[in-house]
């Protein structure tokens, strides 16, 4: 339902410019186009350019209520093909130093083209909420401005809690039970004070009081601990998740071609699928930014092979340290019937097909909602920041995976693989994972709790100065 007729709304929404980040974000802004919103979405010129590179297109822009803008992101260009904005230090530091000035400019530009009536005026701002430097542009602005945790409501709350782990000692962290510190995410344990990336969460955690709401990618029943700890602290939360699923309520498909891919979808692998059987095939993928030795390669090739079972393996260019890796012509015979490796596919798809049985991942918070939504159980390897925490939960407290050892070995993959797929553990498994499915289905339809809270953030917050 849209609320305008005549004059419309005007969101600024820019997200960390990563794709976990960009994916759920486009996703609120379709969801808030079909509201009636004009859109402006952010991006750095350097993932614009990608998103063009990899749809082989000169132009995003396929609406004149949906415009994509740009903004420097101040970083040096790598040499040779490496990516620059996988390097998540420099990508922090630059965020904190660099970005306000250009979006402060951008949104003035934005301004003077409503002045001269060829937009709506802006009417609020929606930053994901590891872009501090916007509160400081929509005080400025007087703008309202939604915080968007694209991660866990349980990753929020640690965020919010590290000043105070560091300034007092005090751990355990409230809200949190039966965590180990290992399940938190690794900054906590960097020993430097000037680490660039904890000094940058440091700054992310002390502003977040200063937004007007914050929007989560998660519904309340999934989080319900840690959600009931955040209510009594921040005055204005929304839970909005899982977004794939409250998109699907609602007839998008005019919107599909704003895609948010930053790498080239291979489309052949949705074939391959048909002609495996159901829920026959292990689908494994470590995301975006998760990379990996050689031998940690090994490990998972060899272990994925002597499962026997079939499996499609995302393998992006740049997921093995030092670049490039050749599988044994051993490894390519043994898999050829039943293996397949591309370098990124449509995971929404692929999770969602019939012949997908398991999802051996490294637990972004994407992956895991994705997963959640297809009724998938997970074999996890967590690599970074949330991922231990989402780990933490999927296999603790939602009972619907299992964690393999950080020093991977091929035997423990295969026994796990089998595990998952055919044992008695990976059918329990796919029960509770049914379950969470039908939770985050009712909260997302017309009624739930995450449908209302959309309209609800809408009114109170975006709406606030129309
Ligand atoms: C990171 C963090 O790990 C995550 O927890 C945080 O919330 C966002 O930043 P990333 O490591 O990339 O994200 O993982 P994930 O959150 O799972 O996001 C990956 C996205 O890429 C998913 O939406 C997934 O569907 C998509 N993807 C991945 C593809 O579309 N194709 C692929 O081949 C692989």
């Amino acid at each position: 339902m849209s609320y305008f007729v005549d004059k419309k709304p005007h969101a600024v929404l820019i997200p960390y410019p990563l794709q976990g980040h960009i994916n759920p974000l486009l996703k609120l802004a379709k969801l808030l186009h079909l509201k009636g919103f004009h859109i402006t979405f952010v991006n750095t010129e350097y993932n614009h350019n990608r998103l063009l590179k990899s749809r082989g297109s000169n132009s995003l822009d396929g609406f004149t209520d949906f415009v994509f803008e740009t903004i420097q992101d101040g970083l040096t260009p790598m040499e040779g093909n490496g990516d620059v904005s996988q390097d998540l230090a420099s990508l922090c530091q630059s965020v904190g130093k660099n970005f306000i000035q250009p979006f402060g400019e951008l949104l003035r530009r934005i301004h003077d083209s409503a002045d001269a009536g060829l937009i709506p005026p802006v009417t609020c701002l929606v930053a994901d909420f590891y872009m501090p430097f916007t509160i400081q542009v929509a005080e400025e602005n007087a703008l309202p401005i939604l915080l968007f945790s694209p991660a866990s409501a349980c990753n929020f709350l640690t965020t919010f809690h590290f000043r105070t782990i560091f300034d007092k000692g005090l751990i355990p962290l409230k809200g949190l039970q039966n965590f180990r510190l290992k399940d938190l995410p690794d900054i906590i344990r960097v020993e430097d004070r000037k680490d660039p990336i904890l000094e940058f969460v440091i700054e992310v955690g002390d502003s977040l009081h200063k937004a007007s709401a914050i929007i989560f990618n998660t519904y309340d029943e999934l989080e319900s601990d840690v959600m009931n700890a955040l209510y009594s602290v921040f005055p204005s939360l929304y839970t909005i998740g899982p977004l794939p699923s409250l998109l699907n309520q609602t007839s998008h498909n005019h919107l599909a071609s704003l895609g948010s891919n930053l790498w080239k979808e291979d489309t052949k692998c949705l074939e391959w699928l048909e002609s495996k059987g159901l829920e026959s095939v292990v689908y494994v993928s470590f995301g975006s930014i998760t990379v990996m030795t050689q031998e940690q390669l090994l490990e998972f090739a060899w272990g994925l092979a002597n499962s026997k079972k079939p499996f499609l393996w995302i393998i992006r260019p740049d997921l093995v340290i030092g670049g490039s890796f050749i599988m044994s012509s051993e490894f390519e015979k043994e898999i050829s019937d039943r293996g397949l490796i591309a370098s990124w596919c449509p995971q929404e798809q692929v999770l969602n097909h019939p012949s997908i049985g398991g999802f051996l991942t490294h637990c972004g918070w994407n992956s895991t909602v994705e997963s959640v939504l297809a009724g998938v159980p997970m074999l996890c390897w967590p690599f970074y920041g949330d991922q231990p925490i989402n780990c933490r939960y999927i296999c603790n407290i939602w009972e619907i995976g299992i964690e393999i050892d950080t020093n991977v070995k091929r035997e423990e993959v295969e026994k796990l693989i089998n595990e998952l797929m055919v044992g008695d553990k990976g059918k329990k498994m796919r029960q509770n994972v049914a379950e969470l499915k039908k939770k985050a289905e009712e909260n997302t339809s017309i009624g739930g709790c995450s449908y209302m809270n959309l309209d609800k953030v809408i009114k109170e917050v975006l709406l606030k100065k129309y």
